[in-house]
């Protein structure tokens, strides 16, 4: 099963030679834009992931986020954490995660470092959430038995439906002549994690936000992951309204939990 996902994974790469072109990493994620994604959701307060991990999160409990980026998934429940911890590989994400937990009085513990090579040096906690990480991860067996053996009470992940970068798959046609994959999917994880031995709850529902407000925003993104010159934003923006992409329909995201015990 989790031979099948790093396969899967692995076609994602984009061929050497529209890498070789790329002016900045088109896998990159902005802290900035991660951090009004935070921001949002600390202004709502909803949805069913926060709502899985406050089940099981005892007043002044623990939640250890891996791939917190600035803190969406667990930030909003400042009013009930006792402790933080937040693991992720990007300095970036990290100082804007610490400037929002300072802010709302959340102590917190930073770990920075890939996940689960930092898992020996991480405390456990009740809650062990990833929330939109797993597409990142090849070895996801090895992901989530170390979140689940740093989880007290549930493991708690979000995802999209499919792979994050699928709303490009017309343009990568349009512009590289490139079919990209239809796999790994939610389902997939679901697979993976029951072969774990885990008993796997999931409910979905549509992105609480569109991915982009402005076809310009569209535009600028889809360059640097298409690996274009920013110059050709223009020419984005024609062949997104050509292949009738535009508005981009939301993804579904979903939720998977399970309890550790
Ligand atoms: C798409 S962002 C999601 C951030 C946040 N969890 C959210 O829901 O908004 C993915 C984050 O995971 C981090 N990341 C990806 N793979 C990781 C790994 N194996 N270990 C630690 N962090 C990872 C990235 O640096 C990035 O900050």
């Amino acid at each position: 099963m989790d031979e099948r996902w790093r396969a899967d994974l692995a076609l994602w790469a984009i061929p050497d030679e529209i890498a070789a072109r790329a002016r900045t990493n088109p896998w990159g994620h902005s802290p900035a834009r991660f951090a009004e994604r935070t921001d949002l959701a600390l202004a709502d307060l909803g949805g069913p992931t926060l709502e899985r991990i406050a089940e099981a999160l005892p007043q002044g409990g623990g939640v250890l986020d891996v791939g917190a980026g600035t803190g969406a998934a667990s930030l909003p429940l400042a009013a009930r954490l006792g402790e933080l911890i937040a693991v992720d590989t990007s300095a970036g994400m990290l100082a804007e995660l610490e400037a929002r937990a300072a802010a709302l009085g959340v102590p917190l513990r930073v770990v920075m470092g890939r996940w689960p090579d930092v898992a020996a040096e991480t405390p456990a906690a009740d809650v062990a959430v990833a929330s939109h990480v797993v597409y990142n991860v090849p070895d996801l067996a090895a992901f989530l038995t170390e979140l689940s053996g740093h989880a007290r009470a549930r493991v708690v992940l979000e995802l999209t439906e499919r792979h994050p970068m699928s709303w490009l798959n017309p343009l990568w046609a349009h512009f590289h002549g490139l079919v990209r994959p239809e796999r790994p999917t939610v389902h997939d994880v679901i697979a993976v994690a029951e072969a774990l031995g885990h008993k796997v709850c999931h409910e979905d529902r549509l992105a609480p936000l569109p991915r982009f407000t402005r076809l310009e925003d569209l535009a600028e993104s889809a360059c640097r992951r298409l690996c274009l010159d920013p110059d050709r934003a223009e020419e984005v923006v024609a062949a997104v309204v050509a292949l009738d992409m535009w508005p981009l329909p939301r993804d579904r995201w979903f939720t998977l939990w399970w309890e550790s015990s």
